[in-house]
């Protein structure tokens, strides 16, 4: 079965970030055609980039990136969930994604963009930018959830109603890009 990852962008103490990965998760578990999994940057502790080959090479030297290729490897496709930092994405998130390349490679890619200003929508280009570099095919559905609006006091996640048909849509296109690349992921 096809197999989607939620990627939270943030590994900030206290983010917000894990309450809007839980929102698609939950939303993801209604489907019978897929099975789904959060993936938390945080708990794979990479140091800022130390391999000494290109990743394209997939000759890593050191543990952490094996489990990070590892888990990578293991999934389909994607939804990324970023906050907006400084008008882009966390580097955390940047790190993560630099630290491997073929794992990246024929999947499909969603984006969920959050922030206090304008719904993460400058994290969430930069970003289609990046997917494109490691070979992720992006979805044309992308949320932009606020702080102001999405959230209560900044801190409780209560979404507007209108972002959940977006969600199911954006679930939808990556779900269907995703089978529709197995092809090329066996090629
Ligand atoms: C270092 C830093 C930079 C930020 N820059 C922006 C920004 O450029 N635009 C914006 O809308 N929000 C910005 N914010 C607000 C974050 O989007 C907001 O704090 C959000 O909750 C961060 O996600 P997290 O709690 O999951 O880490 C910034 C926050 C931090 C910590």
């Amino acid at each position: 079965m096809t197999t989607i990852g939620i990627i939270l962008g943030s590994t900030r103490p206290g983010r917000v970030g894990p309450q809007i990965g839980e929102w698609v998760e939950k939303a993801a578990r209604e489907r019978a055609d897929v099975s789904v999994e959060l993936v938390d940057i945080a708990e794979y502790a990479l140091p800022l980039f130390d391999e000494p080959r290109s990743p394209r090479m997939g000759d890593y030297e050191h543990e952490h990136t094996r489990a990070w290729a590892a888990r990578i490897d293991a999934l389909d496709g994607f939804v990324f969930v970023t906050p907006e930092y400084n008008r882009s994405i966390p580097a955390a998130l940047k790190n993560a994604i630099d630290f491997v390349y073929n794992e990246w490679n024929n999947k499909a890619a969603g984006f969920i963009g959050y922030g206090s200003n304008v719904g993460g929508a400058r994290a969430v280009d930069h970003l289609r930018h990046i997917a494109g570099a490691v070979q992720l095919s992006a979805v044309h559905t992308q949320l932009h959830l606020s702080l102001q609006t999405d959230f209560e006091r900044y801190t409780t996640f209560a979404p507007a109603e209108r972002h959940e048909a977006a969600l199911r849509q954006l679930l939808t296109e990556v779900i269907t890009l995703t089978e529709a690349l197995a092809p090329m992921r066996r090629g």
